[in-house]
């Protein structure tokens, strides 16, 4: 079968996703694309690919069938749209875009050239956090009543003033909850649903930035289970993140990247033996190949990547509004 050509755009992270196509059966990595020449240079130099320094030169190229878009995040509709309008079939890295009529236009240009467009949130790629989802819509934790999404990370000063545009609005979309806690928001949105009504505060208690290094947040799910999201940037350590989800007759501590503890009422106990994981697929990569080579469905594609940024939206909107509910539509 046909190897699937991918171009990665941004070699920032850009480069170790380069690294992943490269390793990935099915898919070759054709070339690199950054701004900063050395950069482009040398992540193709490493992987013998083909490096670029603008996209339009890129995306002309017939080689490339994906375009993995890896700029940063206010960045990410104008490359993806570009590339869809070059024929390409695009990925975008987390969070799609920083607001949600961004990610309708990424989502519009898709449906117009009829190429393909995901997003890349690694944890739904976690056979652990798959898990909760399967015990979830198995109704194994019986009636769903609370999912709580914490991220406790840790970031410099140093780290923000770097590349001029993290912790900004129009770059970064937000701070700690835009950037790094939109991982677990993605989660909380996949394994809870949407939510119709959300609560937010946002904090800026340690860093020099335009936006949050602390932000929390009350959701109400459509489906009548409440949660709540905190995440920030200021915990000395970068090591506390994950879900808490339960329903009336079990629940899961999960802490990613450590064991997640699963508790049952004793009269359903045997539901533990029930939980399964949902796919095989370990990342984005493997995820595209998959469904262009078997028609398997994307794991996360553009209409239900753009939920995570439409919560986090309307997060800051309440927190703007002194923590007023605001109504999702
Ligand atoms: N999935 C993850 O775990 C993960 C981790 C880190 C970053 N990210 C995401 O990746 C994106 C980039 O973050 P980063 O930390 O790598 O940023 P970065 O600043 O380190 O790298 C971004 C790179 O993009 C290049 N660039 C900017 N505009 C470009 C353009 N139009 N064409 C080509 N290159 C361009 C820059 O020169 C830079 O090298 C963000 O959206 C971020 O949220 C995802």
């Amino acid at each position: 079968m046909k190897e699937i050509g991918f171009c990665v755009v941004g070699l920032g992270m850009g480069r170790s996703r380069s690294k992943m196509v490269a390793e990935t059966e099915g898919a070759r990595l054709v070339s690199v694309v950054d701004i900063i020449k050395e950069k482009a240079d040398d992540v193709g130099k490493e992987l013998d690919c083909k490096a670029f320094y603008n996209t339009t030169d890129a995306f002309q190229d017939d080689e490339v069938d994906v375009v993995f878009v890896m700029t940063p995040s206010g960045a990410h509709a104008e490359v993806a749209i570009e590339a869809l309008e070059a024929g390409k079939h695009v990925i975008s890295t987390k969070p799609m875009e920083v607001t949600l009529a961004k990610c309708d236009s990424m989502i519009a240009a898709a449906k117009k050239a009829d190429r393909m467009l995901c997003v890349d949130f690694q944890e739904r790629y976690n056979p652990e956090n798959q898990k909760i989802r399967h015990a979830v819509d198995s109704g194994l934790f019986g009636k769903l009543v609370l999912g709580e999404a914490r991220l406790k990370w840790f970031r410099t000063q140093q780290y923000y003033d770097d590349g001029g545009w993290r912790g900004t609005w129009e770059m970064d979309g937000g701070g700690a909850l835009a950037n790094q806690s939109i991982h677990v928001i993605d989660l909380l949105y996949w394994i809870m649903g949407r939510p119709q009504q959300v609560i937010g505060k946002i904090y800026t208690l340690t860093h020099d930035i335009e936006t949050e290094d602390l932000g929390m947040a009350f959701l109400e799910f459509e489906n009548g289970a409440v949660g709540t999201i905190l995440g920030t940037t200021t915990f000395p350590e970068n090591s506390l993140w994950g879900l808490e989800v339960n329903g009336s007759e079990g629940g899961v501590v999960a802490p990613i990247g450590t064991e997640y503890h699963w508790k049952f009422l004793p009269e359903v106990a045997e539901r533990r033996e029930q939980i399964q994981t949902l796919f095989p697929q370990s990342n984005i990569a493997e995820d595209v190949v998959s469904h262009f080579h078997n028609g398997t469905p994307l794991i996360c594609p553009g209409e239900d990547g753009c939920r995570a940024v439409e919560i986090l939206c309307a997060i800051y909107e309440s927190a703007r509004n002194g923590g007023k509910p605001v109504t999702l539509g």
